[in-house]
């Protein structure tokens, strides 16, 4: 395993992290009723899982207070008890945002402390190595200096004033901001000045990693690293669907609401996905497994970008885990390699 560090922190991330949403299981959103988390979640699976990658070397966990409303943040304290894991050894992330309780907006400041204060119980932990902010939307219902209720009160400011108190308390060693949107990263972060951003980036999908895009730019003025999420697509850049007989999620899987799992769109990249075989499965030590190589290849391409510190892959079991883990035992990706995927996957 390579680590890289989150400049001026002193923290260093394993450059395959392990995404802990799937570890909440299912949930569903309050707004809209749709599924937001996963079925068929299992304990000991998850543990499994767990202890493979720390055998692997990840010591990036990537969490959130809304993965089965809590439940994902409790499910990782667990799992490193039961494992005898020392607190200092590992990078606890987690993330404040989507899970507003009963607060008028995730934002408001009494509303940020109290989940940061529910998570560091959660997660059995005195601090939260990176805390983020898990979207940009700042803008939403709040009250103006009247007390009226308003539909666009700006929680920015007072958010990132929020978060440097929690530094200054030594609740949170590093601050991240997660966004959907480069404008609304543009926004952010020069007022809460993160040192990580985090947002999807994958073969399939690299707005935010893209070399000479505007994200670049504002990760090199403001001296930010990039966590991805998403590198394997949940599965898709493995290969591991039919076209023919796309997957039909069972009922409270997040999935069933993506429209990607469609067989016009399975079929392309599968006929991507051949040439990658092709090209890199006769590479003097490729993995054996099918999987695993597509894998490794998927991570180690988001990986070979400027200012990405990690790719967090989630899994549902030791098998997956042991297979996202190729990528740490893989050379790096040469830029050659790298340039010919982006070819690949442009249209
Ligand atoms: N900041 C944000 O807003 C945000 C959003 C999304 C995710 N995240 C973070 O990023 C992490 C990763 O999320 P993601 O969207 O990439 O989804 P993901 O966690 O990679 O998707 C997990 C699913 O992918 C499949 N999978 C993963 N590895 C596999 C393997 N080796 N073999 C076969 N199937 C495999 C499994 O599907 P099956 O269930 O079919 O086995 C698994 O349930 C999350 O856990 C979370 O920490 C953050």
């Amino acid at each position: 395993m390579r680590y890289r560090e989150i400049p001026g922190t002193g923290i260093k991330l394993s450059e395959i992290g392990f995404g802990c949403w799937t570890m909440g299981g299912p949930n569903w959103s309050t707004s809209s009723g749709q599924p937001i988390g996963w079925a068929d979640v299992n304990d000991a699976d998850v543990l499994a899982g767990v202890k493979a990658g720390l055998d692997g070397g990840v010591n990036h966990w990537d969490n959130a207070d809304i993965y089965g409303n809590g439940r994902a943040e409790r499910t990782l304290a667990d799992c490193f008890r039961k494992l005898g894991i020392k607190r200092e050894t590992q990078v606890i992330a987690t993330k404040v945002g989507h899970f507003k309780g009963t607060a008028v907006h995730a934002f408001d400041p009494r509303h940020i402390r109290n989940q940061c204060e529910q998570s560091l119980r959660n997660l059995r932990t005195e601090y939260i190595d990176v805390y983020y902010f898990h979207h940009g939307s700042y803008v939403g219902a709040g009250y103006d200096a009247q007390g009226n209720l308003v539909g666009d009160h700006d929680y920015l400011p007072e958010a990132a004033a929020t978060m440097r108190a929690l530094v200054k308390e030594g609740k949170v060693r590093a601050v991240g901001q997660s966004a959907y949107t480069v404008e609304d990263f543009e926004r952010a972060v020069p007022v809460l000045k993160p040192q990580v951003l985090q947002n999807k980036a994958n073969l399939r999908y690299d707005e935010f990693i893209r070399p000479g895009g505007r994200m670049q730019e504002l990760m090199t003025r403001h001296n930010c690293v990039f966590v991805a999420f998403g590198p394997l697509d949940q599965g898709i850049l493995l290969d591991k669907f039919d076209p023919e007989n796309p997957p039909k999620f069972e009922e409270g899987d997040y999935r069933g609401s993506r429209k990607d799992f469609n067989p016009d769109t399975l079929r392309g990249v599968r006929e991507k996905l051949a040439k990658v075989r092709q090209r890199f499965g006769s590479l003097p030590g490729a993995a054996s497994d099918p999987v695993a190589l597509l894998s490794s290849v998927a991570s180690r391409w988001v990986l070979s970008h400027a200012n990405v510190a990690s790719a967090i892959p989630g899994f549902r079991n030791e098998r997956q885990a042991r297979c996202n883990l190729q990528a740490a035992s893989d050379p790096a990706m040469s830029q050659d390699d790298a340039g010919w995927l982006r070819e690949l996957f442009r249209n």
